[in-house]
């Protein structure tokens, strides 16, 4: 029996993981579930954000469903040595699964253009997949520190990093539309002048049949919501990944609506890209979708079971429909938003 490891984390982490949750015990009744502590909540009980008792279990794991971590600005646990703070966790996390290759879609499901900012010809049709390379850049290895009134992060990156995760991106453009966008900042930064040669010298000795196109990551940044349409894979670096994607959520209308997966050595880590969200915290008002579509994604890429993932898809798609969340304009809770996708679950698919 397949075994999924939960990790509600903060916040609203728990809000949309208990939702999540819910969906996949409907979807998939045989998989064992197991929850354990991640971020601020690991560290006040265990004095760790990523503690033993979490490492253990993930040895036993077929798939990692996780929630968010993380507080507020003011929250104590910013004042926390670096390696003690809840982000701290999640990285380390990344780190042991091995998952360098995180795959955020960012789509505009037909019949919901209207949830979107843009105009429905702008986010019409819109299937962009961002791929962040997720255990790399600034935010791993290299030299890091603040020290009185100099501080400093290094970005880098080796050959063998940018190969694995273009790689993912050229798998999937194989089954889209065979077309891949390497973002970087080359003409400024000798990191993205090696990323955009390995990406390119991959793409001529093992993908012919992929076109690439390589673009600036600020111009990307413009195009992205001025013309979505133009993109369909998209490969790129971890902080470049990071920002392009929580931009990238206003196409479909909110964070709420973008899920994640994490892949590579080991188990896939299946989260949606918001954060903990500290201002609705708690209220039960926050969006699910993410987290359930998540689920949809572990289903798909962690367990192999297509079906059952393209049945989560549909039903949050038909939830969406009838009962939009705040983010989104409508007046649903997390509550009523989940019924309305277990409900939807109930139902035969039409056509
Ligand atoms: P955030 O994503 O938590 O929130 C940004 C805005 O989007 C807020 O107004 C929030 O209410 C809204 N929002 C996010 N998800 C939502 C949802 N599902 N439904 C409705 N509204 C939603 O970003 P932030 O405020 O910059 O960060 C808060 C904390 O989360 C920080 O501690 C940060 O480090 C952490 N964080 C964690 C993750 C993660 O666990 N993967 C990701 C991003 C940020
Ligand atoms: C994300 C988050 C994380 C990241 C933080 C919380 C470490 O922003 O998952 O997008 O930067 O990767
Ligand atoms: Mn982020």
């Amino acid at each position: 029996m397949p075994k999924v490891i939960t990790l509600p984390g903060d916040g609203i982490g728990p809000e949309v993981t208990a939702a999540a949750v819910e969906v996949l015990r409907e979807v998939a009744p045989d998989v064992t579930i197991e929850e354990r502590p991640i971020g601020g909540l690991a560290y006040e009980a265990h004095g760790e954000p990523f503690p033993q008792v979490t490492q253990d279990a993930l040895k036993e794991a077929d798939a990692v469903l996780l929630g968010t971590v993380g507080g507020a600005h003011d929250s104590p646990w910013n004042k926390l040595e670096r390696r003690l703070r809840p982000e701290s966790g999640l990285l380390a996390l990344r780190k042991a699964l091995g998952c360098y290759a995180n795959l955020r879609p960012v789509r505009v499901q037909p019949g919901l253009e209207h949830l979107s900012p843009l105009k429905p010809q702008l986010a019409r049709g819109v299937d962009i997949l961002i791929v962040r390379e997720l255990l790399g850049g600034v935010y791993f290895d290299g030299d890091r520190k603040i020290d009185g009134d100099t501080a400093y992060n290094t970005m880098r990156y080796t050959t063998a990093e940018v190969e694995r995760v273009a790689k993912v991106a050229f798998w999937a453009a194989e089954q889209r539309r065979g077309r891949v966008t390497s973002v970087d900042k080359a003409n400024v930064l000798e990191v993205s002048e090696l990323w955009r040669r390995d990406v390119q010298a991959l793409r001529d000795r093992e993908y012919r049949s992929i076109h690439l196109n390589h673009e600036y990551v600020d111009s990307v940044a413009m195009l992205i919501v001025a013309d979505p349409s133009r993109y369909d894979v998209i490969v790129t670096e971890n902080l470049f990944g990071d920002i392009l994607s929580d931009l990238a959520a206003v196409i479909p209308g909110s964070l709420g609506l973008m899920p994640s997966a994490s892949l590579g050595d080991g188990a896939g880590l299946f989260e949606p890209i918001h954060g903990s969200a500290p201002d609705i915290a708690g209220k039960g008002i926050a969006n699910p979708a993410a987290a359930i579509m998540s689920v949809g994604m572990l289903l798909r890429h962690g367990l192999k079971r297509s079906d059952a993932a393209n049945h989560v898809d549909r039903a949050v798609a038909l939830a969406l429909r009838e009962h939009p969340t705040r983010d989104l304009g409508g007046t649903a809770d997390t509550r009523t938003f989940t019924r309305a996708v277990l409900e939807s679950l109930g139902t035969p698919a039409v056509g």
